[in-house]
């Protein structure tokens, strides 16, 4: 049996965790969750929106089901950990949960699935890619000072090993997956050195996998062509900053952030979110569409092996979201959330 640290999170969180929680214990899944508080109410009941006690359980776990947390913007904000690692007391501080989770977790890569979903509103109806975004270095890790009061800047580091192992599990992943093609985003025609070695990095690796083709994309080019021609991209692999922003772009294609999954995985522990926020406007509605972290929770049984269960509960999604009965307002029904979820239940 398997355990999960579920993360009911803020706003929506506990709403659409819950949703995806239930429909997880219905599929019959070799399951159990331990379920921890972080964020906004973590920090009112401990002082903390990260308690250690969340880290030491994801550890022990090694899978956890996370819904959004919100992390305030601007000024000083930061995230506070300290505990004992290896022996000896490790105090850091981090700009947000998520990167606090990513970098304590050391889950060092961040996958995306993007693919049409019937009955979901799109331009495209032919998506099917898989990004895979480096999770632990690049601009994106908030390493930024003020020069002066006037004059700010940020260090964009890119070194060989975080890239090739973030290259590497995107073409394990597409090996095993039977995807056939890798594309490298980058801008190594401007940013020589930083993306010239991601670029270089991720090719090197290629070359163990000749099954596999794999072209390379400047970002900006690659973006554009994302949005005329998406059937063509299979593997994307991209830096922390790229990778976040073309991460939803790629959801825009297919729906939004609303029916976006996600999954961090390192070497010892994994963690499944959605890409949404907690959209505080629509919190405690029953109106927030929970498909986003169910199809997190499919991503999950996958990566344990729980095939049977994570192919009945999307074959029951896509049955419910092709009806379009019992369909959330987003997907243009009139189901609340859990009326959703009951139906995705009635189906498995
Ligand atoms: P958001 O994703 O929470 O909301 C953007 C819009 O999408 C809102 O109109 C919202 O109602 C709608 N929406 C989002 N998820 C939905 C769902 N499942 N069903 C139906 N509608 C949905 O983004 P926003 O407003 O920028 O951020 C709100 C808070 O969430 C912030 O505090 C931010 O820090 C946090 N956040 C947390 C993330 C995480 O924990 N992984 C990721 C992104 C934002």
């Amino acid at each position: 049996m398997n355990k999960v640290t579920v993360v009911p999170g803020d706003g929506i969180g506990p709403e659409v965790v819950g949703s995806a929680c239930a429909i997880i214990k219905a599929s019959g899944a070799k399951v159990e969750f331990e379920e921890v508080l972080v964020g906004m109410r973590a920090e009112k009941e401990f002082g903390t929106p990260l308690p250690v006690s969340v880290l030491e359980s994801i550890e022990r776990n090694g899978l956890a089901l996370k819904g959004p947390t919100q992390t305030p913007f601007g000024g000083n904000y930061r995230i506070y950990v300290e505990r004992m690692r290896g022996g000896s007391e490790w105090r850091a501080d981090y700009p947000s949960i998520a990167i606090a989770l990513r970098k304590e977790l050391g889950l060092y890569v961040n996958v995306r699935p993007v693919k049409n979903y019937p009955g979901v509103a799109t331009r495209y109806d032919n998506v099917d890619l898989v990004i895979f975004r480096e999770n632990s270095e690049d601009l994106y890790v908030g390493n930024e000072r003020m020069v002066d009061d006037d004059t700010a800047e940020a260090i964009k580091r890119i070194t060989r090993g975080a890239t090739e192992r973030t290259a590497r599990y995107g073409f394990e992943y597409l090996k095993r997956t039977g995807r056939k093609k890798m594309t490298i985003g980058h801008k190594a025609n401007v940013l020589k050195m930083t993306d010239g070695l991601f670029l270089r990095a991720g090719q090197d690796v290629a070359k163990d996998y000749p099954g596999i083709a794999c072209d390379a994309r400047v970002i900006d080019a690659l973006c554009m062509e994302l949005v005329i021609k998406p059937e063509t991209f299979d593997g994307l692999l991209l830096a922390n900053l790229f990778g976040d922003i073309v991460s939803d772009l790629a959801a825009g294609l297919v729906g939004g952030l609303g029916v976006a999954p996600g999954a961090n995985v390192g070497e010892k522990c994994a963690m499944f979110e959605a890409v949404h926020g907690s959209a505080p406007d629509i919190a405690g509605k029953d109106i927030a569409n929970p498909m986003a972290v169910i199809l997190s929770g499919v991503l999950m049984l996958r990566h344990i092996g729980e095939n049977d269960a994570a192919n009945r509960i999307d074959a029951a999604l896509t049955a419910v979201l092709a009806e379009k009965k019992h369909v959330t307002r987003d997907l243009g029904g009139d189901a609340g959330t859990k009326r959703f979820t009951e139906a995705i239940i009635g189906k498995l």
